[in-house]
């Protein structure tokens, strides 16, 4: 067969293979991009180097296809008419006279999303403030290499993942969806997240750039908080993050920030993000978050999404207007593409299948079970040993266990397996409480088969009483919800939770509470009972790993990324700013949206503030120099063995290495997350102490090892606004070392030139 005729066969069987695939969007938008691959242009030589190979691309295109680049195709909510559409949250076209192919975006916080939709699995992973209480980042790299394999799987060539806002207000609804209080924890694990994903060529993300710390009003709310406490805090975050993973796109969120929206914020998106983070990938808005053509463009933007209000026409008539120059087109189209070839989208697309659920399943326990903190084990009530009666009781333990919702909810297989409940906030009729099917009495039962175990659902609480009182110890699951576009009103649990709670413990002291909570929970029964456990959203396999921890098939390894303050009085904010009504964008009744939908959603709200006037003192640094005593610390959690920290040698000067000897004091295997936290000279004007490393250390009974944990000089700087540049305050340090941000029994000072 000659060449011609090969080529003329394989481009019939290509027409006949688009023809075919057009009935389903998935395959005709990864055939396209095969197809268009196929060809050979200036661009194809993946040994030239993303720049090189984005520009060469911009060199041939016109300025229509230019903007095409530039912005999304609305977002077809629900069922999915847009056959361009792969069903995520959003894309852009595909330009097949140039080979490139679409972004198909999907959500994937903690699993890829909106698998009802389209009728395709995906496996839910505990949630990101669980997997966060890890603090395993070779952990966080697997986290991010499932998401990053499922959405290659199902046809996504990038995660709208990734949310590394910090704690400031853990009252917020997506506290469960990000990586807790502490700066240098959160990027580095978010960090580790987008490096797993983007290993499966798939376009990272990291958001909400930035400050975007409550949902209350979240497009309306002007967040006022001064340059230093935004770059040691929730900026760091980010640039760790993007340090580790050079992510390719950062998206901007719905609020202003010091008066301007975020998305076209030029000190966030110029001088910070792109400045002096040197982030090389491109800015997208959230979903109905851009609010102008020519002062987003100049400020940074260079994506609109979901729609093309101001990044369609309006931008075109920009450019031919003179009022955005080519140059600054061109840097925008520049760096959409030189994210999709740094990822691997043209080299490396995508063949859809089917996930691979058992390694799924297998992934998301493991991560559960080292996400599970033990907060009390009185009496050492656990691990589970020796009981013949226990009575499991509430929190819909006998069929799952609960998941965070919003655009992170991974759809349960099979449906929730407790009935929907109606949402709350802006996306009431959109979202609904969802139950991962994996129950923790079965997986109890399984564990313990000589064990007499019964169930009470807890809503009639003398019956749960009177469970509790004929057996050897009560297990009460209690739970809190949490879910995009509301907050929680207080960290307190639902009141009954909390009464049942005190009934079956004062029927049977012997009592376990688990909670699944996607932010802390305050907790008036603590000294009342003698197990807690928190359990967080644990994922597709979470009922299995929980009884695992609770039998001690595994030991408990998990700490605090987040302080469980004793009540909401002792918040820098006691009480949530909500916003007036009119702040709120009007959403349409349940049903189909409007077209312009998203248009509606974000433009033109009355702007409300809130004032993050405890600056640096974000989460446990607050506590610390409040000197306000917590429920359970920062960096708490128990495990069934003991350890003994010693021996602590801090050597080297700026480039500082702190040496210490851990022993597994107890009688069985255990993993301790060792912790190193740093006091600056007061010249400093700092929050008492800061994180500056840690380790996870597993150790046999009776092991000693040697740890070492480098600190290196950027995580002892303060920034200066004056100098806009990161400074080492001469002076003493003192370096602190043990189990939790407030047990550290080993010190030793340093003094810094
Ligand atoms: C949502 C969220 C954002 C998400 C996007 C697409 O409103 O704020 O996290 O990625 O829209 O669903």
């Amino acid at each position: 067969m000659n060449m011609s005729m090969k080529s003329n066969r394989r481009r019939g069987l290509l027409v006949l293979g688009l023809a075919a695939a057009m009935c389903s969007g998935t395959l005709a938008v990864a055939q396209v991009a095969k197809a268009a691959s196929g060809k050979q242009f200036p661009w194809s030589d993946a040994s030239l180097s993303p720049d090189v190979r984005a520009d060469r691309v911009i060199q041939e295109m016109t300025l229509d296809e230019k903007i095409l680049l530039l912005h999304g195709q609305g977002m077809p909510m629900g069922a999915q008419t847009d056959t361009r559409s792969n069903g995520g949250a959003g894309y852009t076209v595909a330009i097949p006279r140039l080979g490139i192919p679409s972004i198909q975006m999907a959500d994937s916080a903690y699993g890829v999303t909106r698998g009802a939709a389209m009728g395709r699995y995906s496996t839910a992973l505990p949630n990101n403030l669980g997997a966060a209480s890890s603090w395993d980042t070779a952990m966080m790299q697997t986290y991010g290499e499932l998401i990053g394999t499922e959405l290659r799987d199902e046809g996504y060539n990038m995660t709208l993942g990734g949310g590394v806002n910090l704690a400031r207000e853990p009252r917020d609804g997506r506290t469960f969806e990000y990586m807790g209080e502490d700066p240098l924890l959160a990027g580095t694990l978010d960090g580790n997240v987008e490096v797993g994903v983007q290993s499966q060529h798939i376009i990272g993300d990291v958001k909400h750039y930035a400050i975007n710390d409550q949902e209350s009003g979240r497009m309306a709310v002007n967040a006022n908080i001064d340059q230093r406490a935004m770059r040691e805090t929730d900026l760091r975050a980010f640039g760790i993050a993007l340090q580790i993973s050079h992510a390719g796109a950062v998206m901007c969120s719905y609020n202003r920030v010091n008066g301007v929206y975020a998305c076209q914020n030029s000190y966030l998106l110029s001088d910070v993000l792109k400045g002096a983070f040197g982030f090389k990938g491109f800015v997208l808005s959230d979903w109905g978050g851009t609010h102008s053509t020519v002062q987003a463009s100049h400020a940074g933007l260079d994506q609109e999404q979901p729609g093309d209000y101001f990044y369609g026409d309006a931008l075109k008539k920009a450019v031919e207007d003179g009022q955005i120059s080519q140059a600054e087109l061109n840097e925008h189209v520049h760096r959409v593409l030189r994210s999709m070839f740094a990822a691997g989208l043209f080299d490396d697309p995508g063949k859809t299948q089917v996930p691979n659920v058992e390694s799924g399943y297998a992934t998301a326990r493991q991560i559960a079970e080292e996400s599970m903190v033990l907060l009390k084990n009185e009496s050492h009530i656990l691990p589970l040993a020796g009981v013949h009666r226990i009575a499991v009781i509430g929190g819909h333990a006998d069929v799952g266990v609960l998941s965070g919702g919003g655009s992170a909810q991974v759809d349960p297989p099979g449906g929730s397996p407790v009935p929907q409940k109606p949402g709350k906030g802006i996306f009431a009729a959109f979202i609904h409480q969802a139950w991962m099917p994996d129950s923790p009495l079965r997986a109890l039962r399984e564990a313990l088969p000589g064990t007499e175990i019964s169930f009470s659902a807890g809503d009639d609480v003398a019956a749960a009483e009177s469970a509790a009182s004929k057996a050897d110890v009560a297990i009460v699951f209690v739970y809190q919800w949490e879910a995009e576009g509301f907050d929680l009103p207080t960290l307190d649990l639902a009141p009954e939770q909390n009464k049942l709670v005190e009934g079956v413990a004062a029927a049977n002291p012997r009592t376990i509470v688990v909670l699944e909570t996607g932010s802390p929970a305050t907790m008036p029964w603590a000294e009342k009972v003698q197990g807690i456990v928190e359990a967080w959203y644990p994922g597709i396999r979470g009922g299995e790993a929980l009884a695992e921890i609770l039998t001690g098939k595994v030991d408990p390894s998990g700490k605090l990324a987040i302080t469980f303050p004793r009540s909401d009085a002792d918040l820098p904010h006691p009480r949530l700013v909500t916003p007036p009504a009119s702040s709120e964008p009007q959403l349409p009744p349940k049903g189909k949206p409007p077209v312009d939908f998203m248009k509606v959603l974000g433009q033109g709200l009355p702007a409300f503030q809130t004032y993050y006037d405890e600056g640096l003192k974000v989460g446990y640094k607050w506590y610390d120099a409040e000197q306000k005593p917590v429920l359970f610390p920062f960096g708490f959690g128990l495990s069934y063995t003991t350890f003994a920290y010693s021996d602590l040698r801090v050597t080297g000067g700026t480039a500082t290495t702190v040496n210490f000897r851990l022993k597994n004091t107890g009688e069985q295997a255990g993993t301790e997350i060792a912790e190193v936290y740093a006091e600056l000279p007061a010249a400093a004007q700092e929050p008492p102490k800061r994180l500056v490393g840690w380790a996870r250390v597993a150790l046999q009974p009776g092991e000693t090892k040697q740890i070492s944990i480098p600190v290196d000089r950027d995580r002892l700087t303060i920034f200066d606004v004056a100098h806009k540049d990161w400074e080492l305050t001469p002076g003493s340090y003192s370096i602190l070392v043990g189990s939790s941000s407030r047990d550290l029994p080993l010190t030793q000072t340093l003094t810094l030139p």
